[in-house]
């Protein structure tokens, strides 16, 4: 299992001056920054796109960005992730016609390639291209809202995922995402995650530190 990573989700951050708020979620300890993108089709909202991306680049951010795609469809929109600053791109099976061809993409701009799992997707789509991924990201939420509850059956999904990585000797991530809190991220780890989305549960509160703290803890146990 890889090192584990905290990704705060900068949806449930105050996009008026979001450049501080990375600063501060980062300062506070946190690895990467998620970075959530709807386009009111895929999913019933609508956020930030690759204008935003490069903003942040622009601001200093030199953690890796994290982008998750909820858009359809999505190789259109990967090469301005790309030059954007982007470092991952993750994307949902469902929204892309050519799931193998759009994982050669990412990886051609020079970006690593993540495919996401809805609650209801089976992880028999992971079948033929589990081994060109950089990580699997398996949603614990339906996506399109921060600050959702947890869907328990992830867990023994998160167990499922592990067994197929580890069987592939490679070091592909294993990216939780939402509802994840510092009161359920211990038993998230032990199903097998190694890489944690956090939205609601970080910026919800004054202290941002205090919270990746005690998620640290929680995955250490
Ligand atoms: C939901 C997004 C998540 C969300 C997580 O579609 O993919 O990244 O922001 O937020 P919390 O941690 O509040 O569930
Ligand atoms: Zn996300």
């Amino acid at each position: 299992m890889q090192p584990a990573v905290i990704a705060p989700s900068i949806l449930s951050a105050n996009f008026a001056r979001l450049g501080e708020e990375v600063d501060n979620v980062l300062a506070a300890g946190t690895d990467w920054v998620h970075f959530d993108v709807m386009d009111n089709h895929y999913v019933p909202n609508l956020t930030i796109g690759p204008m935003i991306c490069e903003a942040l680049r622009k601001h200093g951010v030199t953690a890796p960005i994290d982008v998750h795609l909820m858009v359809e469809p999505v190789d259109r929109i990967v090469p301005d992730f790309a030059k954007a600053g982007a470092s991952l791109i993750s994307f949902h099976p469902e929204a892309s016609r050519h799931v193998h061809r759009t994982i050669q993409l990412i990886k051609a701009e020079g970006c690593q390639a993540g495919l996401v799992l809805n609650p209801a997707t089976p992880v028999e789509v992971l079948d033929y291209v589990l081994e060109d991924l950089d990580m699997v990201l398996l949603m614990s939420v339906n996506p399109g809202f921060g600050g959702q509850a947890f869907i328990p059956s992830t867990l023994d999904k998160l167990r499922q995922v592990r067994k197929r990585i580890d069987a592939t000797g490679k070091p592909i991530r294993l990216e939780i995402d939402g509802g994840v809190k510092p009161d359920n991220i211990g038993e998230i780890a032990a199903a097998g995650a190694d890489t944690f989305v956090a939205g609601s549960a970080i910026f919800g509160k004054p202290d941002y530190r205090a919270v990746v703290d005690a998620m640290r803890a929680e995955i250490a146990r």
